[in-house]
């Protein structure tokens, strides 16, 4: 047993250690109420990952017109030698870590330098997680992986005390879902739970051709799509309301003014919709819209003004020859 952090290790499937929210972590019920009863109506992105919109997600990662991911990927790949040799971490925390799949080449740029350190992926669905940590543990004997189950927004007060260089990942451009106020008190917190001579790996997509933005938001295999209506069975499950997935479209479009992707569902005529466990209802009307996801782009003066604001200071800005994405490398002095 880990003094720390309580974690056991287990030889095959790895145990995810829940973290306790600081705070009173609104629920789906809560965020429905708040968001979907009455116009303008949203939901919260947190919500897309189940288990089947987690693999949802990773399928649209492999379509061609989604290229975050892959450029995230290759840009990582170029940088990790440097990231590792500048930072040499002894504990890498990722927020909102998914399958991991990128940051194995931070873990392979720490075998090729023959450092080690400890791994915890820090996410909200426990199936995603826990397969995730495991493969990994497999893939990477030497590395140390605990993950860390629960909203990492709420959860960050939360960590346990870690004794050494700590470096924060936030990849995958999720601070594209944050609005600009929310982003900022975001890399507050994170800032907040910084030591001197800690680190956070900022991963962000940047502004661009509305016509490759607005592409990588609705593939032609329509996996996106699916992605966006699986919240309906996320709500048909929790709720029991009644959504049909077929009375609803999927809308991504660029917002050229304030440098987003706005996604929403799109009710393809007027229809009731009852949600049975809250003993509540609400009507849409035909093209009425409720918005799923904001995705935010960034410029690259932005991203080192956001970090900047936040009293860290950027060590390292890279971006690949399209200037398709940032990896910005920030420290606390
Ligand atoms: C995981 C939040 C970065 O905004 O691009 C992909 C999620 N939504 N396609 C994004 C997403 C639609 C993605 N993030």
């Amino acid at each position: 047993m880990d003094t720390i952090t309580g974690f056991s290790r287990h030889s095959g499937a790895l145990r995810c250690v829940p973290v306790v929210p600081a705070r009173h972590v609104p629920g789906l019920a809560d965020d429905v109420r708040e968001g979907l009863l009455e116009p303008p109506r949203s939901l919260p992105p947190k919500y897309f990952y189940d288990e089947r919109g987690a693999a949802l997600f990773n399928r649209i990662c492999e379509t061609p017109e989604y290229y975050l991911t892959r450029t995230e990927d290759a840009l990582l790949r170029q940088c990790s030698a440097d990231i590792i040799a500048l930072t040499c971490p002894d504990y890498l925390i990722e927020l909102g870590s998914g399958s991991s799949g990128k940051t194995a080449n931070l873990f392979d740029a720490c075998e090729r330098q023959g450092h080690t350190c400890i791994y915890s992926p820090f996410d909200i669905c426990e199936p995603a997680l826990a397969e995730a940590a495991g493969k990994l543990q497999d893939d990477y004997e030497w590395l140390d992986v605990r993950p860390l189950l629960g909203d990492y927004h709420a959860g960050l007060d939360h960590l346990p005390d870690y004794a050494g260089v700590k470096m924060f990942l936030f990849l995958g451009s999720t601070i594209g879902n944050f609005t600009p106020g929310e982003a900022r008190a975001f890399i507050g917190g994170i800032r907040q739970r910084m030591e001197p001579g800690d680190f956070l790996l900022l991963g962000a997509d940047r502004v661009k051709d509305p016509t490759v933005l607005n592409a990588a938001y609705n593939d032609a295999q329509g996996i996106t799509a699916l992605f966006n209506l699986n919240v309906l069975q996320v709500l048909n499950r929790e709720l029991g309301a009644d959504f049909r997935a077929d009375n609803f479209a999927h809308l991504a479009v660029y917002n050229n003014e304030l440098n987003r992707i706005e996604m929403y569902l799109v009710s393809r005529l007027d229809q009731e919709i009852t949600l049975g466990r809250l003993d509540a209802g609400f009507t849409l009307e035909r093209g009425e819209r409720i918005l799923t996801e904001l995705s935010y782009k960034f410029y690259f003066d932005e991203l080192e003004t956001l970090l900047e604001d936040s009293g860290l200071e950027i060590v390292r800005h890279f971006e690949p020859d399209n200037r398709y994405f940032s990896l910005v490398l920030a420290r606390r002095e």
